[in-house]
């Protein structure tokens, strides 16, 4: 696939280095051209202007930190619509750091505001609640990335890349669900900070098969 990746940054080197390893083409852009290089030269991608980074594009990951969003959107021409029937993979985690309360305003979730800023694009809210070293480093088993967006071709796509890094996908439903995905990152951001491990957090409850009625009970 050819991706087109909107930031240089920590993470977008590490998924552009783990994508160009999986055998994608990858496009990557940021604000400052320095910098771009740098990424593009660490990753493996081919360094791209911001206008020029979602052309052609079989999905685009926005990977910069909640503040570049809107900056950065605009840059590659988003609100003209240069985005509009792309899968859109949202990693961002609006959060206060060591806190882990989302900045977000109440109620919306950063993918929908994002979605307002790219009409048209499938926007899937995927692949912020692991640290860039998942995807750089062998993992000891498969990480389970949940994910949600409204467009099922652009779930299936996404899914493969998450596959591709070695990933399991796990839809949990449309986009209207990010905001609860966004508030496990903040849940998992606390408790690190306070220097627990966020899975001794989480109880190990059965899984009921897909579509089963049956749902565990906690
Ligand atoms: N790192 C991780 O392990 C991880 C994991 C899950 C999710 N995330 C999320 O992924 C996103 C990127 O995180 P990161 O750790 O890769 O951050 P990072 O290494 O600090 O890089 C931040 C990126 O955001 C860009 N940026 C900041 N302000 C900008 C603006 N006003 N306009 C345009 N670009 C701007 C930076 O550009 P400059 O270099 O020009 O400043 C840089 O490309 C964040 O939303 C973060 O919450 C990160």
């Amino acid at each position: 696939m050819r991706i087109g990746i909107l930031g240089t940054g920590t993470l977008a080197t590490a998924l552009a280095a783990a994508w160009t390893r999986a055998g994608h083409d990858i496009g990557i852009g940021g604000r400052s051209a320095e910098r771009t290089q740098a990424a593009a030269k660490a990753s493996g991608a081919q360094p791209r202007p911001l206008p020029e980074v979602a052309v052609g594009a079989d999905a685009v990951l926005l990977c910069v930190h909640w503040e570049g969003v809107a900056d950065i959107l605009t840059a590659a021409g988003a609100p003209a619509g240069s985005l509009a029937g792309i899968p859109l993979v949202d990693p961002t985690n609006a959060v206060e750091h060591g806190v882990g309360v989302l900045r977000a305003e109440p109620g919306r979730a950063t993918a929908q505001h994002i979605a307002a800023l790219a009409p048209g694009a499938h926007v899937v809210k995927a692949l912020h609640l692991f640290p860039s070293t998942q995807w750089t480093t062998p993992a000891p088993s498969p990480a389970t990335v949940a994910m949600c967006g409204d467009d099922p071709r652009a779930l299936e796509i996404v899914g493969s890349l998450v596959r591709d890094l070695g990933g399991v996908p796990a839809v949990v439903g449309g986009l209207d669900r990010a905001r609860q995905l966004e508030e496990v990152a903040g849940f998992v951001i606390a408790l690190a900070f306070a220097g627990v491990d966020p899975q001794s957090a989480i109880p190990a409850v059965p899984s009921s098969p897909p579509g089963g009625a049956t749902a565990p009970s906690t």
